[in-house]
C-alpha cells in the first residue's frame, strides 16, 4: 500500500486483501480515516498499552519541579555522547548504525508509520487553545505541522523523503511498526479522557535522543537528505524548543484542586508509552539484508511468475519455472550465483543480473523501486569496497562520489515555498466564509487531523488556525 494515499482504502490496497492487517495497523488505518467512529477501539487499545507501560521502568524525577533540570541534564548527556561518537569516527571507527544505504533506507521505511503521523498525539488539544495552560502543546502541534507551510510540515517532509528513495510502499512491515503510530493517533483522538497521558507522552517524545543525532550524521554520509532529522535536533531543543515546552505543559497543567499525585502518576505512564513497540534503535538493529531481499523477491514473485519468456534457461529451468518453484526464491538466487549471473562481493556492474535491472535500457527497468534496487545492489556488493556512498540515482545508475546538493535550511523556510493557492484551497475559503465562529474553528481543527493536515486544504486550515491562535 502506498503511503502517498493513506486515506484511500479502495482497490489500490491489494496487499491488504492478501494479508490481514495486524491489530495495531488496523487501528492505525481506522483512526486515520474515521477517528470519531473508532473511539471505543482506541480507548481499549490505550488501556492495554498503559497496562503494559506500568510494568516498565521510569526515569522521570519524583517531583515535577525537577523536570526542567532533568530535561537539560538529559540533553547535556546526549550532546556529550554525540561528541564522543564524532571523536570515534574521526579516529577511523565505522558507522555505528547503518552498514550500507539499503540499511539506512530500511530504517526510513521501518519508522515511517510513526513519522507519518508526527504530532498526532496533540491534535485533541487544539480545541483548548484559549486556555493558556494548553499553549505549549498547541504551539508544539502547530510547529509539527509547519504552521501550514508545506516546506516545514514534518509529515510532508517525511513523505517526500520516502518518495525520493522509492521507500513509499510500506507493504510487508510487521504490525509492531504501527504500534507507536497507533498510540499517537489514539492519544490525539482521546485527549479529553487521557490528557495527563498525552502530556506525559509528549514529554517523552520531545526529548532529544542520541539516535537522532547519529542517524542524521550517518544518513548524510550515505547521501540521504538528513534534513528531517536535523530539523528535530533543533526544534526539539531543551532550552526553548519542544522539549522545554513539554516540561512547561506538565507544570502548567498540574491540577490545583484535583489529585496532583494521580496526575503525575498518569503523566509518567504516558511518558513510558514511548518505550513500547519498535523504536528507532530497534528498527535499525533488526535489519537483515538477505531476509529483506528475499521478502522483496517473494512479494514480486506473485506478479512476475508468468511474465518472462522461455528463451532463457538457468540450470535447465525457465525463469517462470524458477519463480513458480516450491523451494522459494533463495534457490533461484543460488543458481544465478552458480551460473555467474550474480557475482557477489564484486562491483554489481560486473553482474549480468544487475545489468538487467540497472539503467534505462535494462530489460527489467522499472520493475524494482529505488529501495528494492538498493537492497539488490548492496546484497550483490557485499564486502566489496564501494568507491563512494553506494547511492543509486533515479534511473538506477550507480552514483559514486556525487553528493546531492542539500537545500540549506534558510532557503527551505522561505514562505515562497508554500504551494500557490489551488482550487481546493479556494473552495475551502468559500466554505469557511459561510460558517459562524464556532463552526469555522471546528472545521479548521478537523482539517488539521493526521490524515489531512498535509494536503493543500489542511495546510491552509493550519495557517488560518495558527493566525487565529497568535
Ligand atoms: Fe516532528
Ligand atoms: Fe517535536
Amino acid at each position: 500500500m502506498s503511503v502517498l494515499s493513506p486515506v484511500d482504502t479502495t482497490q489500490a490496497d491489494v496487499p491488504l486483501a492478501m494479508a490481514p492487517l495486524g491489530p495495531a495497523q488496523r487501528l492505525y488505518q481506522e483512526l486515520l480515516q474515521q477517528p470519531a467512529e473508532n473511539l471505543d477501539d482506541a480507548r481499549a487499545f490505550l488501556h492495554e498499552q498503559l497496562r503494559q507501560a506500568a510494568a516498565l521502568p521510569c526515569d522521570l524525577p519524583g517531583e515535577p519541579a525537577d523536570l526542567a533540570a532533568w530535561s537539560r541534564r538529559n540533553a547535556a548527556q546526549v550532546t556529550h555522547q554525540y561528541a564522543a561518537y564524532l571523536e570515534e569516527r574521526r579516529n577511523g571507527a565505522g558507522r555505528r548504525y547503518f552498514a550500507d544505504r539499503a540499511h539506512a533506507l530500511y530504517f526510513l521505511r521501518g519508522v515511517a508509520p510513526t513519522k507519518l503521523v508526527d504530532g498526532a498525539w496533540l491534535h485533541g488539544t487544539l480545541r483548548h487553545w484559549r486556555d493558556t495552560r494548553f499553549t505549549p502543546l498547541v504551539r508544539t502541534f502547530l510547529e509539527e505541522l509547519g504552521d501550514g507551510v508545506a516546506a516545514q510540515n514534518h509529515v510532508l517532509l517525511y513523505r517526500r523523503l520516502l518518495a525520493s528513495h522509492g521507500c513509499d510502499d510500506l507493504t510487508g512491515l510487521d504490525d509492531a511498526h504501527y504500534l507507536q503510530g497507533a498510540t499517537q493517533l489514539a492519544l490525539g483522538a482521546l485527549a479529553e479522557e487521557f490528557l495527563p497521558e498525552v502530556i506525559g507522552y509528549n514529554l517523552g517524545y520531545e526529548q532529544l535522543p542520541l539516535h537522532l543525532l547519529i542517524s542524521a550524521f550517518e544518513l548524510d554520509e550515505l547521501d540521504i537528505d538528513p534534513y528531517y532529522f536535523q530539523l528535530h535536533v533543533t526544534i526539539d531543543n531543551s532550552a526553548t524548543g519542544h522539549a522545554h515546552r513539554a516540561v512547561q505543559a506538565v507544570l502548567d497543567n498540574h491540577p490545583l484542586v484535583a489529585d496532583a499525585e494521580d496526575f503525575y502518576r498518569r503523566v509518567s505512564l504516558g511518558y513510558r508509552l514511548n518505550d513500547l513497540g519498535l523504536g528507532s534503535r530497534a528498527v535499525i538493529a533488526d535489519f537483515d539484508l538477505e531476509r529483506e531481499l528475499l521478502e522483496m523477491f517473494e512479494r514480486k514473485r506473485g506478479v512476475a511468475g508468468q511474465v518472462h519468456s522461455d528463451y532463457c534457461r538457468i540450470e535447465g529451468r525457465t525463469v517462470n519455472q524458477w519463480l513458480g518453484a516450491d523451494e522459494g526464491i533463495a534457490s533461484f538466487l543460488s543458481a544465478l550465483q552458480r551460473r555467474g549471473w550474480i557475482r557477489r562481493h564484486h562491483d554489481p556492474a560486473e553482474s549480468r543480473f544487475w545489468q538487467l535491472v540497472q539503467g534505462e535500457r535494462a530489460a527489467m527497468f522499472g520493475v524494482f523501486s529505488l529501495y528494492e534496487q538498493q537492497l539488490l545492489h548492496d546484497w550483490i556488493a557485499g564486502t566489496w569496497e564501494r568507491p563512494g556512498t553506494g547511492a543509486l540515482s533515479r534511473n538506477g545508475v550507480f552514483r559514486s562520489r556525487h553528493r546531492q546538493p542539500h537545500m540549506p535550511s534558510q532557503e527551505r523556510q522561505r514562505p515562497s515555498l508554500q504551494p500557490r493557492e489551488n482550487p481546493e484551497q479556494r473552495q475551502l475559503l468559500d466554505e469557511l466564509q459561510r460558517l459562524d465562529e464556532a463552526r469555522y474553528e471546528a472545521r479548521l481543527i478537523e482539517l488539521q487531523g493526521p490524515a489531512t493536515h498535509w494536503t493543500p486544504a489542511g495546510l491552509l486550515a493550519t495557517r488560518l488556525f495558527s493566525e487565529l491562535t497568535r
